[in-house]
This record gives structure tokens, sequence and C-alpha cells, in this order.
């Protein structure tokens, strides 16, 4: 079977290292891939958002099977421009791809739903939104309405930073279409966990539990990011929490989108918030998370290949997991200046040591080739994962691998698991 999967992140690598596993032995295809996918399968250079470069690739070289990584190819569409073509591949179409590319009409299903949420309002005039902000209690969540690699969402202490973020997002423009409206809601307090699950329509088989660390420093302080670090499982989701994520959110929103008539096929990732026990949604990412993915992969036993054959079959009732039942810790190291400007190109040292370490696995998010040299090429560089028998020994190897690696300006969060410990 030819595989083709989409994506050049660090999720990507670990969907890519996960497949080349699998018993059905594929013929493996990444667009556009990185440095470290090229060692497990052809990448090919055509751009993720490069819808028609991809359907003529996958023609011309006769993809059985296409597995979409991140959102924007989703929201653009190319599940639909796909099956158009009766290509298969396994994702959300465009429609379905709103509960990600659309805060506001994510809002507004959960209300339709009625699935647990921060209270909220709709704002499209700067005016209208300044007045309503400067009546609200603090802390205040101002959000931009389309996709804004996680910029698009920013918490206001009192009203002048509100104004400001209004004006940022709708005056100035600042993330052009996907701010022509926001919405600001009420701060929710508690403890934020992903809850990531495999949709093939109706049915709903949840990934093992992941914890995601946004924030750029130790103590959760500093900016938010794409996310510095992971581990799985998440203590926090217990049985009890499960029951209640599944029967509150996952199972209204997978039977809301059939009976509004666009069934979600895909990884459906809930970004939650668990206030004294009761989870309520912040966001949906219409994809496998990045890096929970470099942190739960790992740890799956079942093959990949069947999963997602069952799920576009429509029959992931029929599959049970199988998971190593060993923790796993994932530690980001990005470039100083991440996320905002940051310098590229440095040389990285101490990869190939790294890699020997055993239950290590290392992901590349943003790396390239030059003159015979791994550089970095991004914010996020690499995801160092390792397995153990427990969190703290999981956590002792990530970091023993993640010290023999080194460039200028490399930098990680030293706390990645602390919360838990
Ligand atoms: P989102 O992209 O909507 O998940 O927002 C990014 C991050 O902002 C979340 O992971 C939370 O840390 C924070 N956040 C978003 N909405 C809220 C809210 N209503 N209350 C508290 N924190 C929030
Ligand atoms: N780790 C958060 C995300 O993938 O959006």
């Amino acid at each position: 079977m030819n595989i083709l999967v989409i994506g050049s992140g660090g999720r990507e690598h670990a969907i890519v290292w996960k497949l080349a596993q699998s018993p059905s032995k594929s013929k493996l295809f990444c667009a556009p891939g990185n440095v470290g996918i090229a060692s497990l399968a052809q990448c090919v250079a055509v751009d993720a958002t490069n819808l028609e470069g991809l359907l003529n690739f996958a023609k011309e070289n006769k993809i059985d099977l296409t597995i979409v990584g991140p959102e924007a190819p989703l929201a653009a569409g190319i599940v639909d421009l796909f099956k158009k073509n009766h290509l298969r591949i396994f994702g959300p179409t465009k429609e379905a791809s709103r509960l990600e590319a659309s805060k506001i009409y994510t809002k507004e299903f959960c209300s339709r739903h009625k699935i647990p949420q921060a209270d909220y309002k709709i704002f499209e005039e700067p005016s209208q939104a300044k007045i309503y902000a400067k009546k609200c209690n603090y802390p205040l969540v101002v959000k931009a309405d389309g996709l804004a690699q996680g910029k698009g969402v920013v918490i206001c202490e009192n009203s002048e930073e509100a104004s400001k973020a209004i004006d940022k997002i709708l005056v100035e423009g600042c993330f052009g279409e996907a701010g022509k409206r926001i919405v600001i809601e009420n701060f929710l307090k508690g403890v934020e966990t992903s809850f990531i699950a495999v949709v093939d329509g109706n049915h709903i088989l949840p990934l093992a539990s992941a914890k995601d660390h946004k924030r750029l420093l130790d103590n959760d302080k500093g900016p938010n990011t794409g996310g510095m670090g992971a581990y799985s499982p998440s203590p926090l989701v217990n049985a009890t929490l499960y029951e209640k994520v599944m029967e509150k959110i996952m199972l209204p929103t997978v039977r809301g989108m059939v009976t509004e008539g666009f069934p979600f096929v895909g990884f459906l990732y809930a970004g939650l918030m668990i206030d004294r026990g009761e989870p309520y949604l912040l966001e949906f990412n219409v994809r496998l998370g990045d890096p929970e993915a470099q942190a739960i992969l790992p740890r799956l036993q079942t093959d990949l290949v069947d999963v997602i054959e069952a799920a576009l079959a429509g029959r992931l009732n029929e599959v049970t997991l199988s998971w190593d039942n060993r923790p796993s810790v994932c530690i980001v190291m990005a470039s100083q200046g991440y996320p905002e400007k940051y310098e590229t190109g440095f040389p990285i040292m101490g990869l190939e040591e790294a890699t020997k370490l055993p239950d290590v696995t290392i992901v590349h998010s943003g790396t390239k080739m030059k003159e015979g040299q791994v550089v970095t090429a991004g914010g996020r560089v690499l995801g160092v994962t390792a397995l153990g028998k427990d969190l703290p020994t999981a956590l002792k190897c990530a970091y023993e691998a993640a010290s023999k690696i080194s460039w200028e300006g490399c930098f990680y969060r030293k706390d990645i698991g602390k919360d838990t410990l």
C-alpha cells in the first residue's frame, strides 16, 4: 500500500514513525516532510497547502491512503477534493473542520448542543466590543474567530488590555480574514488537559490521555506557544472524568455533527478546562495535537494503519486499542526567541548520540540539511520523547537525551511533567 502523510512538523514525524512500524509494510511518502522524516519516508516537495499539487501527486503515484497532519489543508478542503477524485483520505471535510477553523461556529454549535463552555459574545464592531468589555469581569478572553497559529487568543487582565486586543484583531487586522470577527468570553479557572479521539462519523475511539505544556517558560509563565512538552497518560483523566468528557463533550459533538449534516471523520482533539471535576470545552482541534502526538504514538501498540482503515470503514466500534503501560514524556527543544522572532541555521550537535539511548525517539519539527549537517530551521526544532517504567524514569531519560543535544540559542522547559509528580 502507498501511504501519503501531509505535513512537515513533529506530529507528522511521529505519525510516519508509527506507520513505518506497521506490519502492512506500506510505502511511505510525506509532503513536504522534513529531514527527520526523510529517513523513514520519501519526502515530496509539495507544500501542505498546495491542494492541487497534492492531488496530482497522489494520482500519479497511486496513493492508496492519505493522512492529513495539520489543520490548514483540512480547513482548505483537501478531504473534499480528494474524495471528489475518488482518493481515500483520513481527516474531516472542510465543513467539519470548522470545529477548529471558526471559533464562532464552534461556540454556537456548543450552545445548540448544550456542550459546557465559557459564556461568550460575538463582535465585528470594535466600538461595541469595547463597550461590552468595559462592563465585564476580569480576566477576560478575546479570541480571533479563525485560524491564527495559536496566537489568536489574548487573556486580558483589565479593560485597557481588552481594548488593545480588540484593536489588534479588529482594527489593525493582524490576523487578516481570520480576525474579521471576535469572540469575547469569560475566563475559566481550573486545570487544562487534552482529550483526543479517532472518530469515524458515528463512533469515538479515545486515544491514551496526554497533557500539553502550552506556556513558553517553567511554572507556566510566559506567552502561549504551540506546546513546549507533553506527557501521557494524564492522571487527571481518571475513569470518572473520562466518562464525563465522553458524555458531555465528545458524544454530543459527534452526534451533533451527524444531525447537522457534517459527520466528523478524523482525529478530534478537545482542549479542556477541568474545574472542580467538571470539563469545559476551550477549543476543538480537528487533528492530532503537537506535541501530544509525540507522547501518545510511541505508547500505541495497535497498528495505526488498521485503526485508520477501520475509521474510514465506519467500524471503529470493532477496534480496541492496546497501549504500552509505560508513561511517556516529550520535551520540545526550541530556538531562542520562539514564539516571536528567532534566528535559524545553527548546526545541531549531539543528535546521533541522543538517538542511541534506549526508549528514546527524537522527532524533527524545524530542521533542515545544510552541507551535510542538520541545522535549525524553525521555532520548535526537535521533540525528544522517552518511555520509562514510571514518569520520573521517563522524565530522567528524556532530559538526559535532551542534554546531549545543543545548538546556539537552544532552550527547553525544565519542568515538563512536574505538575503531576
Ligand atoms: P484556545 O486556542 O481557544 O484553546 O486558547 C488557547 C489557550 O488560551 C488555552 O489553552 C487556554 O490556556 C487559554 N484559554 C482560552 N480560552 C480560555 C478561557 N475561556 N478561560 C481561560 N483560559 C482560556
Ligand atoms: N498542542 C496543542 C496543539 O496541537 O494545538
